[in-house]
Formats: structure tokens, C-alpha cells, sequence
């Protein structure tokens, strides 16, 4: 009987992020690009949305501790995008960063690579300055993008922005491919 009830358990839980993923993620409206080769990033992307997303995306930090509230917005290769928000613990080491716990939903809706991230924060629910992704969501992105090609979007406002590849944030990085991947 045990064994029966962890299946639906699980079958529910299976079901409940398909359908996560599926309403959540939305498809970008940019034009296919004009530099689209086979194979490579999608760079001709709509900045504004992809930033207007994050921005929106606020609201949903958990961030008592620290009152700082990150948002991120991941385009994947796919077109979809996908939103995370910084979530904070009591025992401080806990919490997840915003562009962390955006890039795992992609990856969880079944991504494996990612074109663009666009990044907001600032106190109180504010977008109030750039918000340098931290070490380690460098990393985390670096698992699932080309670091030349990927960009990543810091903003205060859909045409107040910086952009820089990966690779000018991280250079020399280790990847999949040290591991033979
Ligand atoms: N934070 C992010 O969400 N992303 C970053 O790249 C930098 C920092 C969050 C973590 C913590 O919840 C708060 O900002 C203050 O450090």
C-alpha cells in the first residue's frame, strides 16, 4: 500500500511541474535572427521583453534577511523563457539565487542550453542598480551555455542595461568539456 501511494506521489508530482513548465515558460517573441546558424545561439533576441520579464518577476523574492530582491529571466535555445526569483533560508547558506533557481527550472523543463539571461535587483522590491550575477550563477550558467555566444543582461530598466558575454565575466572557465562532456 505504501509502495502505491509513493507512486501516485510521485506520478502527481511528475505531472504538476510538466504542467509548471509548460504555463509558465513563455515562448520569445523575437524574429529568427538574421546570424542564426545551425547550432548556434539565437542573439537576435528581444532585450526589452526578456528584461520587462525579470523586472515583473520581482514580486516573487523571498529575500527577509537580506531585504535585497533579485530577479532573473533565462532565454533558452528552445525560444522559451524562464523565470527565478532569489529565495532565501533562516540558515543563511540555504538560500538560491535568482539566475540559480531560474536556469534549474529550465533545465528541469527540459533545456540544456541557454542563450541569455536577463538580471534585476535592488532593495525593497526596487530595481535600483546593476546586479552582477554572483560566482557561483556564473558558473551554473557556464554548465549550460556557450560562453562566448551567451549574454547575459544586467538592467535597471528595459533600455537602461549592460550586456556582456560569459566568457568577459568568466574567462578561462572549466566546463562540461574538462569532463569530457
Ligand atoms: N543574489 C542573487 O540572487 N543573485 C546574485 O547573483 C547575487 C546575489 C541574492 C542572494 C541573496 O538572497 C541576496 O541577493 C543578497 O546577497
Amino acid at each position: 500500500m505504501k509502495r502505491i501511494l509513493m507512486f501516485l506521489g510521485m506520478a502527481c508530482l511528475t505531472v504538476s511541474m510538466l504542467a509548471a513548465c509548460s504555463d509558465t515558460a513563455e515562448k520569445s517573441t523575437a524574429e529568427a535572427p538574421a546570424n542564426e546558424a545551425a547550432g548556434s545561439a539565437r542573439l537576435d533576441f528581444d532585450r526589452a521583453k526578456l528584461i520587462e520579464m525579470a523586472i515583473e518577476n520581482q514580486k516573487n523574492s523571498y529575500a527577509p534577511y537580506s531585504g535585497y530582491n533579485v530577479s532573473a529571466a533565462v532565454l533558452a535555445d528552445s525560444g522559451e523563457i524562464y523565470l527565478g526569483a532569489n529565495v532565501e533560508n533562516a540558515s543563511y547558506p540555504a538560500g538560491v539565487c535568482a539566475e540559480h533557481n531560474a536556469i534549474d527550472y529550465a533545465v528541469q523543463c527540459g533545456e540544456r542550453k541557454i542563450t541569455a539571461i536577463a538580471i534585476v535587483g535592488g532593495a525593497d522590491y526596487k530595481v535600483s542598480d546593476y546586479c552582477a550575477p554572483c560566482g557561483i550563477c556564473r558558473q551554473v550558467m557556464r554548465e549550460f551555455s556557450d560562453p562566448k555566444e551567451m549574454r547575459v543582461i544586467i538592467a535597471i530598466s528595459p533600455t537602461d542595461y549592460k550586456e556582456m558575454t560569459l566568457e568577459e565575466l568568466l574567462p578561462e572557465s572549466f566546463g562540461p568539456s574538462n569532463l569530457g562532456q
